[in-house]
C-alpha cells in the first residue's frame, strides 16, 4: 500500500527533477580525476561496513568517485566522518543504521558533546548523487522502534543521533530517499548547495509513537536551493537556522501526521548571542495535516535579525495554524532557558531576562489557499498542559496567529491574497499582536483579534 502511494507521489517529482546547474560564473571547479572507489559490503550487520566506507573515502578523498553499488545493502554500525574534495558519491545502494537501539544510544552517549551525526560529510565540490530507482538507494534508520519506545509524556528518547550532515562548498545533493529516520534528518552547512528531489518518510505507523524531532532539513548554510521534496514527518520539514542566508525552498509536499511545516528558527535561545537569517524564499509548498504551514519562532530575550523572508503559493489542508509567528517560543521538555515554562512556573520566565527580542523585518505571505484544521487541531507531540503549541483563545478558525513582542520588533510585513478558511462555516479569524501600521505600511490586513479583514 505504501509503495503504491510512494510511486504516485514520487512519480511527478522524479519526472520533473531536471538538474539545475548553479550557473554561477567565474568558478573553475577541478574535476573528478576518474578513480572509482567502491564501498565494499560484508553482506550483513555482523560486519561494520562503516570501515569499508572509511577506507574507500580515504583512497578517493581527492578527486575520485565513491560508489555504493546498486542494490547492495551496507550496514553502518558506527558513525562516519569524511572530508572529500572534488568527489562524486554515487549512492545506488542502501545504508542501514543499526537496529539495536541501546547500542546506538551507547555510541551517542559516548561521543563528545552528546551530539552525533551518523554520517558527517565535509568537502568542496562534493556531490552526493542518489538514484531515481525506487527499489534501491535508501537510507534505513529504523526509527519506528525509537518512536514506539518513547514513554507516555516523553518528548523523544535520550541519545538519539542525527542522521547526516553535509558541510559543503559547491555541493549537489540529488535523489535522496530516507525511510524512518530516528530523528533529525539532514543538516546543511556551508555555501553554494543545490538539493534536488528528496523523499523523507518519517510517518509513524497508525497507533505508533510520535516521531519527535524528525526535522527534514536544518539549514545553516548560504546560497542554498532545495527543490522538489516530499517529507512526511513530525517536526519542521525545512527550517532555516542561524546563519542561513540566500536560501530558496521550492516545490514541496509536506504531510504528517504531526508535521510542523516550513520554519525560520528557532532563534535567540542563547541570550547574548546575536543570530541572523536573511533572504529566504519558500515557494509552491503543499502542507497537509500539519500543525503549522509556516512558522517563525524566536525566544523572548534573544537577540538577532530575521530579514527578507517570503512564503508564497501555499496550499494548506487540515492545518492547525497555517500562518504563525511567535516571539515567545519555548521548547517542550526543556525548562531551563524557557520563558514559556514560565507559564507553568508562575510567570517567572524560567530565569530568562526579558530585555530584548530578535527583530523581524520584511516578511511577505502571498497566495495562500486551503483550510484550517478546525475539529481535531494539533498533533501527538503535545505532552504538557497547556500544550506547547497552545494559543489562548484560538478555536480552529484562525488562519493567522502573529505575536510580535513589541511595537517595533516586526516591520515591513505584507499579506497578499490569504484565502484560508475554517473547516466549519465560520468566518476566518486572526490573532494579531504588535504589527503596527506605521512600521508595516503595506500590511494588507488588519492586525486585530477577530475576523480577518484586508485593508
Ligand atoms: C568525527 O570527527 C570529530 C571531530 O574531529 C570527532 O570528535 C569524532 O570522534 C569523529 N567521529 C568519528 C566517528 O570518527
Ligand atoms: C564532521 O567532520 C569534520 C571533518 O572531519 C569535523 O571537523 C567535524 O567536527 C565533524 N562533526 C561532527 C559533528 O562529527
Ligand atoms: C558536481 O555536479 C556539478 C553539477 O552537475 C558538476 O558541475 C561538478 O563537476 C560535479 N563535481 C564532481 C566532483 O563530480
Ligand atoms: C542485526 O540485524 C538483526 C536482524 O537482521 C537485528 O536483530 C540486530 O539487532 C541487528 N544488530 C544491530 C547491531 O543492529
Ligand atoms: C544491543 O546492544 C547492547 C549494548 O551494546 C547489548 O548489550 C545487547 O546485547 C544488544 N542486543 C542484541 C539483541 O544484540
Ligand atoms: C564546515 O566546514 C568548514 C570548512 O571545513 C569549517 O570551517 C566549518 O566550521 C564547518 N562547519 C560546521 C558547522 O561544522
Ligand atoms: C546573498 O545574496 C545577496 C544578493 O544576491 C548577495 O549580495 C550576498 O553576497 C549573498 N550572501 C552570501 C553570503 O553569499
Ligand atoms: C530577498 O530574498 C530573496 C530570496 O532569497 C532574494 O531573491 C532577493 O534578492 C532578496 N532581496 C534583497 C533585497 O536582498
Ligand atoms: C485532520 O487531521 C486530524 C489529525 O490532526 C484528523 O484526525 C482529521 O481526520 C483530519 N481531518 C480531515 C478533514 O482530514
Ligand atoms: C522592542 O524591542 C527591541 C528589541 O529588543 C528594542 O530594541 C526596542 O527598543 C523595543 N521597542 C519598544 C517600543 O519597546
Ligand atoms: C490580541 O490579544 C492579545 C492577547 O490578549 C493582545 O496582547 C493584543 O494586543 C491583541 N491585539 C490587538 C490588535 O488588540
Ligand atoms: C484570538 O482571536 C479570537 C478571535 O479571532 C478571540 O476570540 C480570542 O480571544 C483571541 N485570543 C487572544 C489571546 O486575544
Amino acid at each position: 500500500m505504501f509503495t503504491a502511494a510512494l510511486l504516485t507521489i514520487l512519480g511527478p517529482l522524479v519526472a520533473s527533477a531536471a538538474y539545475t546547474p548553479l550557473g554561477r560564473s567565474g568558478e573553475l571547479q577541478s574535476r573528478n580525476n576518474g578513480q572509482t572507489c567502491t564501498v565494499q559490503s560484508g553482506g550483513s550487520n555482523s560486519t561494520d561496513d562503516s570501515q569499508s566506507f572509511r577506507d574507500a573515502a580515504k583512497q578517493c578523498a581527492n578527486g575520485g568517485t565513491l560508489l555504493f553499488q546498486e542494490g547492495v545493502d551496507y550496514y553502518f554500525n558506527t558513525p562516519v566522518n569524511a572530508t572529500l574534495n572534488n568527489v562524486d558519491i554515487q549512492f545506488k545502494g542502501n545504508v542501514h543504521l543499526p537496529q539495536n537501539l541501546t547500542y546506538v544510544q551507547g555510541i551517542v552517549n559516548g561521543s563528545t558533546g552528546g551530539n552525533t551525526w551518523w554520517i558527517n560529510l565535509t568537502g568542496d565540490n562534493l556531490n552526493f548523487t542518489g538514484t531515481t530507482n525506487l527499489s534501491t538507494g535508501w537510507v534505513y534508520g529504523y526509527g519506528q522502534q525509537w518512536w514506539d519506545a518513547n514513554p507516555k509524556n516523553g518528548s523523544g528518547l535520550a541519545a538519539r543521533p542525527h542522521l547526516w550532515r553535509f558541510n559543503m562548498t559547491n555541493g549537489n545533493i540529488k535523489n535522496i530517499k530516507i525511510r524512518k529516520p530516528i530523528a533529525w534528518v539532514t543538516t546543511l552547512n556551508g555555501n553554494n548547495i543545490n538539493v534536488d528531489n528528496v523523499f523523507v518518510d518519517a510517518a509513524t505507523t497508525p497507533g505508533g509513537g510520535f516521531p519527535f524531532n524528525t526535522d527534514g532539513f536544518d539549514v545553516a548554510a548560504k546560497n542554498v536551493k532545495i527543490n522538489d521534496f516530499t517529507i512526511f514527518n513530525g517536526d519542521d520539514a525545512v527550517t532555516i537556522n542561524n546563519g542561513g542566508e540566500n536560501v530558496t525552498v521550492t516545490n514541496g509536499f509536506i504531510a504528517g501526521p504531526g508535521c510542523h511545516g516550513t520554519s525560520i528558527g528557532s532563534l535567540g535561545q542563547a541570550q547574548g548571542v546575536y543570530q541572523t537569517v536573511r533572504n529566504i524564499l519558500f515557494d509552491n509548498i503543499k502542507v497537509h495535516g500539519c500543525v503549522y504551514g509556516s512558522r517563525i519562532k524566536t525566544y523572548l530575550g534573544g537577540q538577532g535579525m530575521v530579514q527578507n523572508v517570503t512564503f508564497s503559493n501555499y496550499a494548506v489542508s487540515n492545518t492547525t495554524f497555517p500562518i504563525y509567528l511567535t516571539q515567545n517560543y519555548f521548547n517542550q521538555g526543556s525548562s531551563q532557558t524557557q520563558n514559556g515554562a514560565g507559564v507553568q512556573e508562575g510567570g517567572n520566565f524560567g530565569g530568562r531576562v526579558d530585555n530584548s527580542s530578535v527583530l523581524i523585518d520584511g516578511v511577505t505571505y502571498k497566495n495562500w489557499y486551503g483550510d484550517i484544521n478546525t475539529y481535531q487541531p494539533g498533533d501527538g507531540s503535545c505532552v504538557t498542559d497547556p500544550c506547547w503549541y497552545d494559543v489562548p483563545g484560538a478555536d480552529g478558525t484562525q488562519a493567522i496567529v502573529i505575536g510580535c513582542s513589541n511595537s517595533t520588533a516586526c516591520s515591513n510585513f505584507e499579506f497578499q491574497n490569504i484565502q484560508v478558511i475554517p473547516q466549519s462555516y465560520a468566518t476566518t479569524q486572526i490573532n494579531c499582536t504588535n504589527l503596527e501600521s506605521g512600521s508595516n505600511p503595506k500590511l494588507g490586513i488588519v492586525c486585530t483579534n477577530g475576523t480577518l479583514m484586508t485593508n
